[in-house]
């Protein structure tokens, strides 16, 4: 088995960042498939490829490129992933959430996840944007957690609480900043489901996500929110419902990538938009180190 990181990995890295950039990111922002567009808002913006970053893993999906973008978005001192790593890509999960400990390192006290997600609610429609109100981690279930093996408790504790992931205070935040932009469909909000990938789920898979009380369904995000929380950072993030899923064994369509990413462009303004807004909202948060 592969090496696990060390702490002083993460911290060898986030050393490296911090001497090739004066940004001091006060905010994380996890871009999901299609969603990577955020990242050209930042201003005074300077950018790492990943391969130019010890460590770093790389990203091999298409619509996820592979920078690490620092600067301001709406006057708030950030650090975006343009693309982010999956478990499907054969990353274990320690890797996939490799970014996550080095920005706590880096002073970050906030991280905001997005990705695309298939919509289970038979509410939702595809370019909602849901509000992720709580996970549920189906590779945790079968024994795949970031934070198996042994802890390192300069981060956090040995057995994290979860049961407060996503922050009550952002979220009201969000809603308001939604109201502010008069959208005709409201913010969603409600539980996102991580399935390892890559294939998209059967009928009945998805038959059973539902009523196990998933609204949403993804192949990302549940890992970095795990071992954000795990090292006390606060965090709040939504969902892009790129398409419906396939409930029924008479519908003749297909999830597939493309649309996945087609929704994502044509959603892109109004997140950019959602964001921007979000980012002037965020309090300070007590958990600074
Ligand atoms: N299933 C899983 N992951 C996804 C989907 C989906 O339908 N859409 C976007 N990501």
């Amino acid at each position: 088995m592969e090496k696990m990181f060390t702490y002083e990995d993460y911290q060898s890295t986030a050393e490296w960042l911090l001497s090739h950039t004066k940004h001091r990111p006060q905010v994380a922002v996890i871009c999901g498939s299609g969603l990577g567009g955020l990242a050209d808002k930042v201003t005074q913006a300077q950018a790492f490829e990943y391969s130019e970053i010890p460590n770093f893993p790389q990203s091999t999906v298409p619509g996820h490129a592979g920078r690490l973008v620092f600067g301001f978005l709406n006057g708030r001192a950030c650090v975006v992933m343009q693309g982010r790593f999956h478990f499907y890509e054969g990353y274990p999960l320690w890797k996939v959430t490799f970014p996550v400990r080095v920005f706590r390192l880096m002073g970050v006290d906030t991280l905001v996840v997005t990705n695309a997600a298939g919509g289970l609610n038979p509410k939702f429609e595809v370019g909602d944007i849901m509000l992720i109100h709580d996970h549920i981690n189906m590779l945790g279930f079968s024994g795949q957690n970031p934070l198996r093996g042994p802890n390192d408790e300069r981060f956090g504790p040995r057995f994290p609480a979860v049961s407060d992931a996503y922050d009550c205070n952002l979220r009201q935040k969000a809603h308001c900043a939604w109201k502010q932009m008069g959208e005709q469909r409201e913010l969603q909000e409600g539980t996102y489901v991580m399935v390892g990938g890559p294939n998209f789920e059967t009928v009945a898979e998805c038959r059973l996500l539902l009523n196990l009380g998933a609204d949403a369904v993804g192949m990302s995000t549940v890992p970095e929110v795990i071992v954000a929380r795990h090292c006390g950072l606060r965090v709040f993030g939504f969902s892009l419902i790129t398409n419906k899923v396939i409930m029924s064994y008479e519908t003749i369509e297909k999830a597939n990538h493309e649309e996945v990413l087609e929704s994502g462009r044509k959603a892109a303004q109004k997140l950019e938009q959602f964001v921007s807004i979000l980012m002037a909202n965020i309090p300070p948060s007590d958990n600074a180190i």
